[in-house]
């Protein structure tokens, strides 16, 4: 039998990124993948998604060209094709997938390619052979959630994982759950001429979202024509129509294809909770800071403990996983996280929201610069949004920063490097940023804080 430091179940970003640190710090280890290296991230959401838009944008570009005084395009035969936009993704997803081979291969990982199953907390089979290890790492990743309507089983409903293989734009889709991937998906859809209607069960779709940022998004949504239905319940769903019932009206709505996006599940495939002893909580391993299970030896990482489903949290809690396999005191730190939405305009926030802020600390700053007041912006022709920053009032420290507007999922980057380093917002306001760029904004609202922004009367009033 052959012996292992570490074995990592699931080749996804928590997993891989494990593995490879793994190795970096001298163990030997063994990944263990089902199916592609990359996970769900790489082959059936992040990457792919994000491909995806990209085609859109370029296509909502080119139908705006007249606008940047560029004469010529026939917006009559401009068409985006699908099946060749689905050629590049997978050119994209290919190159990253062998990238992460390269990657294991280079750090002298030794990869098995099936489904593993853990037998105890020192062994592992996987295709019938089995292997010793010292520590488990399971990155086993989630699986989208099915509610309970009846005809969910239909041929016209999809989930995002079929939603990113379709070959053609159906003329209509109804997508259940106004939450990340439900926006990210209607955006797609709605660019590229689809009907689009979204059924969220909450009052507002992106419930989680700041509430002023949610309200842009909407009205940009609502703008492509995407109609959305909050406090709606998905009650049946038939072959060419759902039936709804919203505030309480039940109706019937023609409809061709239906995408189920009402959030994600831990997947335990080859971990069963109750002949190991492991702990688990609502379906997802219970872990601590650490990211140690109840069980010595195993640890848990990414969407499968359900702390945070985003792949930059699972690939950070592999790094914590890994350091404390190797004997370093490492905690994971769940305060400072970006969230993303690669929508038109993109949003992203990180830190305590407005109404967290004011419970956590009474009296708190709350700042916005307008995206409108930035030269960058305006050359993009993307004026929409603004950076609002949350600080507490007494050493203006930032709680809290939510952006809508062009690259705001860039931005963020320089939010979360503040907040890890307890910045003041007039610490960050005497940081120079380059000109012309749109995170100029940044600089904007963190004078603002502190006390009025230059390129704004909002201060004066
Ligand atoms: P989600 O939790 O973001 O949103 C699900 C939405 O569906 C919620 O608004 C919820 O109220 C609604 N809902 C639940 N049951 C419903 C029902 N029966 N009828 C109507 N509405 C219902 O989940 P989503 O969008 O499926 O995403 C799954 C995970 O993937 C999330 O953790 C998300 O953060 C992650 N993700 C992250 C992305 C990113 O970072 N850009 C992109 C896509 C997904």
């Amino acid at each position: 039998m052959e012996h292992f430091d570490v074995v990592v179940l699931g080749g996804g970003p928590g997993g891989y990124v494990a593995a490879i640190k793994a190795a970096q710090l001298g163990m030997k280890v063994l990944i263990c993948e089902q199916e592609h290296l990359g996970g769900v991230c790489l082959n059936k959401g992040c990457i792919p998604t994000k491909t995806l838009l990209k085609s859109i944008k370029i296509y909502k570009d080119i139908k705006n060209a007249a606008k940047f005084g560029i004469e010529g395009v026939n917006t009559e035969v401009l068409k985006l094709n699908l099946a060749l936009v689905q050629q590049r993704k997978r050119q994209v997803v290919e190159q990253l997938v062998r990238g992460v081979h390269g990657l294991l291969k280079g750090n002298k990982v030794h990869i098995v390619f099936g489904s593993g199953e853990i037998i105890n907390n020192n062994q592992i089979k996987v295709n019938g052979s089995d292997y010793k290890v010292k520590n488990i790492i399971i990155a086993t990743g989630s699986v989208p959630i099915l509610p309970p309507i009846p005809g969910i089983g239909g041929p016209n409903v999809i989930t995002s994982n079929e939603g990113l293989d379709l070959e053609e734009f159906p003329e209509s889709m109804a997508i259940i759950g106004g939450g990340v991937i439900g926006v990210e998906f209607a955006q797609i859809f709605a660019e590229a001429g689809v009907r689009v209607s979204i059924f969220e069960m909450q009052p507002y779709i992106l419930p989680t979202v700041d509430e002023e940022v949610g309200q842009i998004l909407r009205n940009e949504l609502e703008k492509k024509g995407v109609k959305i239905f909050v406090n709606a319940k998905v009650k049946e769903i038939l072959a060419n129509e759902i039936i709804a019932e919203i505030n309480g009206n039940e109706s019937k709505f023609p409809v061709q294809q239906i995408l189920v996006a009402v959030g994600r599940k831990p997947s335990l495939t080859g971990v069963n909770p109750d002949v190991l002893g492991l702990h688990t909580e609502r379906g997802a391993i219970v872990t601590d800071k650490t990211m140690a299970t109840n069980l010595s030896h195993i640890y848990a990482i990414g969407d499968v403990n359900g702390k945070s489903m985003l792949a930059h949290t699972a690939s950070m809690e592999g790094i914590i996983a890994v350091e404390n396999i190797a004997g370093h005191n490492s905690k994971m730190d769940y305060k400072v996280i970006p969230q993303c939405i690669y929508s038109f305009p993109e949003v992203s926030s990180v830190g305590m929201s407005e109404a967290e802020a004011r419970d956590k600390y009474g009296d708190i700053l709350v700042k916005k610069f307008h995206f409108r007041g930035n030269g960058k912006a305006l050359i993009e022709d993307q004026q929409i949004g603004f950076v609002k920053v949350v600080a507490e009032s007494k050493y203006k420290e930032i709680l809290g920063v939510h952006i809508v507007g062009p690259q705001a999922t860039e931005l963020i980057a320089e939010a979360v490097v503040a907040m890890n380093l307890e910045a003041t917002a007039e610490e960050l306001a005497q940081c120079i940023h380059p000109h012309p760029t749109v995170s100029e904004s940044m600089q904007e609202a963190f004078h603002s804080v502190v006390d009025k922004a230059i390129h704004s009367l909002d201060d004066l009033k």
